[in-house]
């Protein structure tokens, strides 16, 4: 029986870089997440008969979430429901089912790299029929329909059994439980040489990977050991906990710390990966090498041509504003085009539709390309070992030749967490106010050429996209980036973005963080960091 309950708004459900994130205990309150799934189902036309896919990374309220979206799904009007068994989908494999059984869209529920449990995150993301997130269009009308909000409709029925693949109706709707994990498989099988990654494997090439107790674990077990023979073992943390076993499950330096440790020491294995809660960002570390993800997405660029998938070239690269411009010389050098786009992966869909841009990638570890519309973690891990296999070199050695070809982008990332958001505010404020000013102006040795507040006008849908990260650029090509995170859930989090070019091979040996002393200095000298934020040091650097 399908009910019609009345309810109403709460005035905190914009969705940010990616979907609506928050506490768990918001996401509890009375109606919070049955508000926003009747505005999302609210915003869209014509879903009537239509299949939706549902899924999520499996973090604590996962599952209770996935009931809610079931029940109300049918109450709207859906034809079918497609959910991952035990409520589990990555994200890149949520956007491939979307695809592969032409849903009309999909409910996405995590909240990515950042910890789960009772007091922690959650998230709820739409991704449309390309499989991608919602564009802002879709966000803005979601946003607006939670604003004024006073009925949600639900099926009255027992919870759905999610651990039992099969398919049951309710209130005229089909709900079909699928393996996660077969249609990604058999896709990535489609795109990269498994036998060749085998061969390299069999022939005492080491890989491991973190699955960080998220929910790439039986994503991996299957590709990574079953699949391509990796010993038993090759995956740790394969299984996916609601709580993530209490750590954050974001691939970077600080909290992948015992990975790189490992890939670092003399008896390294000869490759390190891992992925975040969701399964769509990606580390990757060669034995005594890490790749930054603006150098990885260079790196594959110049390489994917060596796997099947992309043996006919690429139509064009896309990265995000704040990604180094490693990547542009590889566009370059193929004489592809190379698109700029704002923080977010849902700005490379158009680009990815309109056969423009093949491979996208962006510097908080996600590289993707068209074979779905979200980045995808375990992906790039394969990109990667396919091209190994076929250099038959060492990541570094494939580094090292790619810098001396193309030059070095010296990066880093510089985040200030949990800052007072006014404060955060008010130094973005007082960048914006200097943007006229800053033009000619010296620094020591750096001089600003240009700067600006970074608008995108998307080349196919022709929206604008406006304040998307002050960029101080510098005679010679080094340049400083300005943002607030889109994603956090208390405070802000105030990004630099710091990047130099380094032509000679003969200095692409040095310590990054030394590579970017100066612009670091004058960083804090422009923004005010320390002052403003009362800050001395940035709380991650990746
Ligand atoms: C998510 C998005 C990415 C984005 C990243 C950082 O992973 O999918 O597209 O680059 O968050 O966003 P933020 O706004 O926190 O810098
Ligand atoms: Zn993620």
């Amino acid at each position: 029986m399908i009910r019609t309950v009345t309810t109403t708004p709460y005035g905190d459900q914009k969705p940010g870089t990616s979907g609506l994130r928050k506490k768990v205990p918001v996401f509890q309150q009375k109606n919070y997440a049955e508000n926003f799934i009747q505005s999302i189902f609210d915003a869209l036309e014509g879903f009537a008969g239509q299949t939706l896919v549902i899924g999520g990374d499996g973090r604590f309220y996962n599952r209770e979430v996935i009931q809610i979206a079931i029940k109300m799904a049918a109450a709207n009007g859906f034809g079918r429901v497609l959910v991952g068994r035990g409520g589990i989908l990555s994200t890149p494999a949520a956007s491939n089912v979307i695809r592969k059984y032409e849903a009309f869209g999909g409910i996405v529920l995590s909240a990515s790299h950042n910890p789960g449990g009772p007091t922690e995150d959650f998230g709820i993301k739409y991704n449309i029929g390309n499989g991608g997130p919602a564009p802002e269009k879709v966000t803005d009308a979601i946003y607006a329909r939670s604003q004024v909000i006073d009925t949600y409709k639900i099926s009255d029925v027992a919870d759905v059994n999610l651990d039992a693949e099969g398919t049951q109706e309710i209130d005229g709707m089909t709900v079909t439980v699928i393996d996660p994990v077969s249609d990604y498989a058999t896709l990535m099988e489609s795109l990269f040489d498994f036998d060749a990654i085998r061969k390299l494997i069999s022939g005492g090439f080491r890989v491991v990977f973190d699955a960080m107790s998220a929910v790439t674990g039986p994503y991996a077990k299957e590709i990574i050991e079953k699949r391509l023979g990796a010993p038993k073992g090759s995956v740790m943390n394969f299984i996916p906990l609601p709580d993530f076993g209490g750590h954050h499950p974001d691939p970077n330096l600080v909290h992948a710390r015992a990975l790189y440790e490992t890939m670092m020491a003399p008896d390294a294995p000869d490759f390190g990966a891992a992925s975040d809660g969701d399964g769509d960002r990606n580390l990757v570390i060669g034995r005594g090498i890490f790749i930054t993800p603006s150098d990885s997405l260079a790196m594959l660029a110049a390489n994917a041509h060596l796997a099947p998938g992309y043996a006919k070239g690429l139509a064009g690269i896309a990265r995000s504003m704040p990604t180094s411009g490693a990547a542009d010389r590889v566009a370059e050098k193929l004489g592809i085009g190379l698109y700029e786009t704002p923080t977010g992966w849902k700005f490379f869909g158009n680009l990815l539709d309109e056969g423009m841009a093949t491979i996208c990638g962006e510097e908080s570890a996600g590289t993707g390309s068209n074979h779905v519309r979200e980045k995808d973690g375990l992906w790039a891990v394969l990109l990667w070992l396919n091209i190994l296999a076929v250099r038959k070199e060492s990541a570094l050695e494939i580094a090292r030749k790619h810098w001396a070809t193309y030059g070095r982008n010296y990066y880093s990332r510089h985040d200030y967490e949990e800052v007072d958001s006014d404060a955060a505010n008010g130094l973005v404020a007082a960048l914006r106010d200097q943007l006229s000013t800053l033009p000619g102006k010296s620094f020591g040795a750096l001089k600003v050429a240009t700067a600006d507040d970074f608008a995108y006008n998307d080349p196919v849908d022709h929206s604008v996209s406006k304040n998307q990260g002050i960029r101080i650029l510098f005679e010679g090509g080094s340049r400083v980036v300005f943002r607030l995170s889109g994603t956090g859930t208390s405070g802000a989090t105030l990004r630099v973005y710091i990047e130099r070019f380094e032509p000679d091979p003969a200095r692409h040996d040095i310590d990054t963080q030394e590579a970017l002393a100066d612009l670091i200095l004058v960083a804090d000298e422009i923004a005010g960091i320390k002052t403003r934020t009362g800050r001395t040091e940035p709380s991650v650097i990746t």
